[in-house]
């Protein structure tokens, strides 16, 4: 992981915390949150928009580390006796040039140092050196454990934030994100909140500490000198200028590289069983390694910029080490400097560039994890679009269902909903009829309100929905939508989803009333085999019936179902009918339906053409009425 050069100081990135968090803003990003249309969500090439630090996001990313104050600020008590440890470490090989292996009196004393004293005082001097690069090591060491505790947990802490958030997030912006997208920054940009803190504000704070610590102790030591030293530091800030655009887009254009070849075994896992029928896995394996390769060259052009910048820093800082060492040994030359104390200022050196070094990278590494941070912001940041208005009221038992001139768009202007009306008293159920896109499955959407109209109302029991409390509306209501959903669980955790801790006779009762028992029980583990991704496969009826017992176990009072038998065959479709009859009676219920056997027995049937309620009434009404519902139930006109 050689982008750390880009990303964070030298060597101390080396963990999976440091990615250049930008990736999916270009292959996924781009798009509003919040009413985005599907499949929009993808535009790759945009190039990477220039970032430049704000303050706002900075202070927003602080504030998911103010619970761990105490935690900083013990951080920054051990960096400082870190530095102060630093700055002894070359003394005693001063000492031992100047005052044991030369002339000059030890500090504090006046004679040089007697003859048979100096091999003891070099011993003594020698284990001073090993305590001291034992104790700094030690300090570095618990400075840097704490220092990634303390932003592991922040990390924590905004996970934990971006996953709420998306649970709670509409089925409109859902509907809009693209799954691998939220997938990335849930799990890899939340990183940049981290290597904000840990890349960037730590490295800050304890660079300029060591820098100005140093830099006066050398300013002390000999002004002179460390003028001489400092001077490159504007050379350093070019030397960024120069590379720091470079390896930024490179790094950008690489991990997009990155993300092609990702999403490109993602969607051709998704698309297998084609490729295979239609024996197209050369043409996918040949495509596969052209991004490959592409993502390789990308990467090596990356890693050779800043390789580049590598080698100017080590030019740079080998320049004035060089001309520091030439004027010091003109001054010990000279006589106004000993040997050991060019030996300490050389020391010192070293560490005066490495924070410099550090510094230099500080304002990449900040640029490029905001661009993460600021994705997970964006989330975060995306407004609820199902609000309750306050105060909430209670929903009432046995409510009436009323549309009244509900208009509803999922795009500006393409309404797919127009001025609906309609009444369902409590315990009447009602078939929706009508061809392919003429709004059904979105009619249904707006009871539960994962959807609230544009215009006009939704009313349970005369009240309007956007007044009930939200959760208590959602317990009320049972759906059963056309794709039946199976968890990755067991099939007792699947019928109890919504009923957590059901007691075992429940769910069997449920499983019974759904037609499903029989299948359970041939089951290996019965209820308690796994079901869902990587468990065994349940056939389109069986995962319909699971899916009715759920509804059942729930036992709401109001039920949703949208074409609940479309997927299955005539069998599967004769074994559901009955537990449907059972689910429906004495509820509220709105169910998508074709068959006139299924629809004959409904109170009400609805017609939606186009998104308009061109006839509503009992079935018997509107086979006598003779327009679509007629046609579609092949009865002929009665005159
Ligand atoms: N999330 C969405 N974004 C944009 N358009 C949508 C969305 N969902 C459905 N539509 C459109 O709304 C219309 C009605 O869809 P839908 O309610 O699913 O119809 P039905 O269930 O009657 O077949 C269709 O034209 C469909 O393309
Ligand atoms: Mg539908």
């Amino acid at each position: 992981m050689t982008n750390c050069q880009l990303h964070g100081q030298k060597g101390t990135c080396k963990t999976a915390s440091h990615f250049c968090i930008d990736t999916g803003s270009i292959i996924f990003g781009s798009y509003a949150f919040g009413g985005a249309p599907r499949g929009k969500g993808w535009i790759e090439g945009v190039p990477h928009p220039n970032i430049r630090p704000r303050m706002k996001d900075l202070l927003r990313v602080l504030k998911y580390f103010r619970p761990d104050a105490g935690r900083v600020a013990g951080v920054f008590g051990l960096l400082l006796a870190n530095v102060a440890l630093n700055v002894l470490k070359p003394w005693p090989v001063a000492v031992l040039i100047d005052s044991v292996l030369g002339q000059k009196p030890l500090p504090g004393q006046r004679a040089p140092m007697e003859t048979w004293a100096r091999p003891l005082m070099a011993a003594w001097l020698s284990a001073a050196i090993f305590l001291l690069y034992f104790a700094q090591g030690g300090l570095s060491s618990a400075q840097n454990y704490y220092s990634i505790q303390v932003s592991l947990r922040g990390l924590t802490r905004v996970r934990a934030e971006i996953f709420d958030r998306l649970l709670r997030l509409s089925l409109r912006f859902h509907q809009g994100a693209t799954a691998g997208d939220l997938i990335y920054r849930a799990s890899w940009d939340t990183y940049s909140i981290q290597t904000l803190f840990q890349q960037g504000l730590m490295t800050f704070v304890t660079a300029s500490l060591s820098l100005a610590v140093m830099a006066c102790i050398m300013a002390r030591l000999n002004l002179p000198l460390t003028l001489v030293a400092l001077a490159l530091a504007p050379l350093l800030v070019m030397g960024i200028r120069v590379f720091g655009r470079a390896m930024r887009e490179r790094t950008t254009r690489a991990q997009q590289a990155d993300s092609r070849v990702t999403s490109l075994v993602q969607q051709c896992i998704a698309a297998l069983p084609l490729t295979q029928s239609y024996t197209r896995e050369e043409l996918e394996a040949e495509r596969f390694q052209g991004e490959a390769k592409e993502a390789q060259r990308l990467r090596l052009s990356q890693h050779g910029s800043e390789l580049g910048y590598g080698f100017a820093v080590a030019v740079i800082f080998g320049f004035g080490t060089a001309v520091t060492t030439w004027l010091g040994s003109r001054q010990v030359l000279a006589g106004c400097l000993t040997v050991g104390g060019l030996f300490v200022f050389l020391s010192y050196l070293v560490l005066l560039y490495e924070p410099l070094s550090q510094l230099s990278y500080v304002g990449a590494t900040v640029a490029g994890a905001l661009a993460g941070a600021r994705r997970v912001f964006e989330i975060l940041d995306t407004p609820d679009e199902v609000r309750v208005q306050s105060p909430a009221a209670k929903v009432p038992e046995a409510g009436d269902i009323a549309f009244r001139g509900v208009c509803f768009a999922y795009e500006p202007g393409r309404e797919v909903l127009k001025e609906v009306t309609f009444r369902l008293a409590a315990g009447e159920s009602a078939a929706i009829v009508g061809p392919s896109g003429a709004g059904k499955t979105t009619l249904l959407l707006l009871l539960p309100r994962f959807f609230d109209p544009g215009r006009g109302e939704v009313e349970l029991g005369g009240v309007d929905l956007r007044r009930l409390d939200l959760k208590d509306l959602r317990r009320h209501i049972g759906v059963v939508p056309q794709e039946p959903i199976i968890l990755p669980a067991t099939v007792a955790e699947n019928i109890a989803y919504g009923k957590p801790g059901a007691p075992p006779g429940e769910i069997a009762a449920a499983a019974r009333a759904a037609n499903a028992a029989g299948f359970i029980e041939k089951l290996a583990d019965k209820y308690q085999t796994r079901i869902g991704e990587g468990a065994a496969r349940l056939s389109a009826g069986e995962r319909q019936r699971i899916n009715l017992a759920r509804a059942f176990l729930k036992d709401a009072p109001i039920i949703l179902l949208d074409e609940p038998t479309s997927a299955l065959d005539g069998e599967s479709e004769e074994l559901i009918a009955e537990s449907l009859r059972q689910l429906l009676r004495g509820r509220t219920a709105l169910m998508v339906a074709h068959r006139p056997a299924t629809i004959a027995g409904f109170h009400r049937v609805l017609v939606l053409e186009e998104g308009r309620l061109t006839e509503f009434g009992t079935p018997a009404e509107l086979r006598a009425k003779g327009g679509y519902f007629a046609r579609v139930t092949g009865l002929p006109k009665v005159e």
